[in-house]
């Protein structure tokens, strides 16, 4: 069996410096035989039992390890889903499979938890882009307006804000500010935003940041896809740009998607979100066809693909490994985490409290009608 303590086949030579998307990089975890994998699936369990602990994982990561999550009493779910149940379990440990926002804000919801990450440098690049100081700076320059982020942030800038929102639920939350004739200072994500603004007319101000994973989806390409497939339904999380959104039968988060699948009577839908999410809609719907939406795929400069190379960096050996020797653990200077804890909570009570509008706002308060 492979050395589990060296858990992957490539590694860049640190980079020093301030953290930006141009330096962004990520690790290829070692790819284990059937054999290996089962050895190490055995091995989580007994660990996860040794050290109280419970797997919370997104729809993203590697489909073992979503079914390991499941199998051994924890959760595969969207971001804000993630939050809520690191919060609730009793668990001492929370192993966080995902991306460094979602680790930091089981952190915030769950101080006295340990929480570990099986690799810490698994990161966004929606967070990389949006640096604190510069962020402040924003600030800073609007103090009337409301400051509203997406759960992709880290924590230093979560401190900053009014709301924190997901996917799942930013819709509706800006809406009922802008009933309440609030101006909006909106960060970073700006094909969420640019939706949101959309559908609700809220004055928004934005930052300029994306995820380079949803950017790369094509409305061209797109287009010609449907052609071949007329009955399929078109599926965007609302990370995607204005024109593949414009396109969407259907626009939300990774639960919503998967959801309007089960529930769909189409029997096909063209998917465009991270790959990852392809493994939990067949378990789920396995009698529905899927389809990638396209990227630029080969024919780009360089690798254009739906699968993020931070959630990705997720496996069975590096996850293994953080239970063990108890690393990748987070940790949150107790000014930020403190100020940070304001904006999750009134999140996570805003959603407890609003279904009728959260159901309302979960495919759009204005339709999407296909192309026009
Ligand atoms: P969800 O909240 O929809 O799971 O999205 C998180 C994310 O990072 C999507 O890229
Ligand atoms: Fe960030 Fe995009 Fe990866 Fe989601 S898919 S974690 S938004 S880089």
């Amino acid at each position: 069996m492979k050395n589990l303590t060296n858990s992957y086949e490539f590694l860049l030579p640190r980079i020093d410096g301030p953290t930006c998307i141009a330096k962004a990089w990520a690790k290829t975890p070692i790819l284990l035989s059937a054999s290996e994998k089962e050895r190490s699936r055995n091995h989580i369990r007994h660990l996860l039992k040794l050290h109280n602990a419970v797997i919370v994982a997104h729809y993203y990561v590697d489909g073992d390890i979503q079914d390991l999550a499941l199998d051994t009493g924890g959760f595969v779910g969207d971001s804000l889903e993630m939050a809520r149940f690191g919060r609730d379990h009793p668990a001492q440990t929370l192993v966080v499979a995902g991306v460094r926002f979602m680790g930091e804000t089981s952190k915030i919801l769950s101080p006295q938890k340990t929480v570990l990450m099986p690799d810490l440098d698994a990161n966004c690049s929606l967070d990389l882009g949006c640096q604190i100081l510069d962020f402040n700076h924003f600030c800073d320059h609007h103090p009337n307006r409301t400051v509203v982020v997406y759960a992709n942030t880290s924590a230093a800038v979560k401190a900053q804000a009014d709301w924190m929102v997901t996917s799942s639920c930013a819709l509706a939350i800006v809406h009922q500010l802008h009933q309440k004739g609030e101006k909006i200072l909106w960060a970073p994500d700006r094909h969420l935003g640019r939706y949101i603004h959309d559908q609700t007319g809220a004055d928004m101000l934005m930052w300029n940041g994306a995820c380079i994973v949803h950017d790369e989806f094509k409305a061209l390409e797109l287009d010609q896809l449907r052609q071949k497939h007329p009955s399929a339904q078109v599926l965007v999380h609302p990370e995607s740009p204005a024109e593949v959104i414009a396109m969407a039968d259907m626009v939300g988060s990774t639960s919503a998607m998967i959801k309007a699948v089960i529930d769909g009577k189409a029997q096909e839908y063209i998917i465009a979100t991270d790959q990852g999410i392809m493994h939990r809609m067949r378990q789920l719907a396995p009698s529905k066809k899927l389809i990638e939406a396209p990227t630029a795929g080969q024919s780009a400069t360089c690798k254009s693909c739906a699968h993020c190379p931070w959630m990705a960096m997720n496996g069975l050996a590096n996850l293994s490994n953080c239970l063990e020797y108890q690393f990748g653990e987070i940790d949150i200077e107790d000014s930020i985490r403190i100020k940070a804890f304001h904006c999750i909570e009134r999140m996570l009570t805003f959603t407890q409290n609003n279904s009728a509008l959260l159901a309302h706002a979960q495919y759009g308060f204005i339709n999407h009608i296909g192309v026009a």
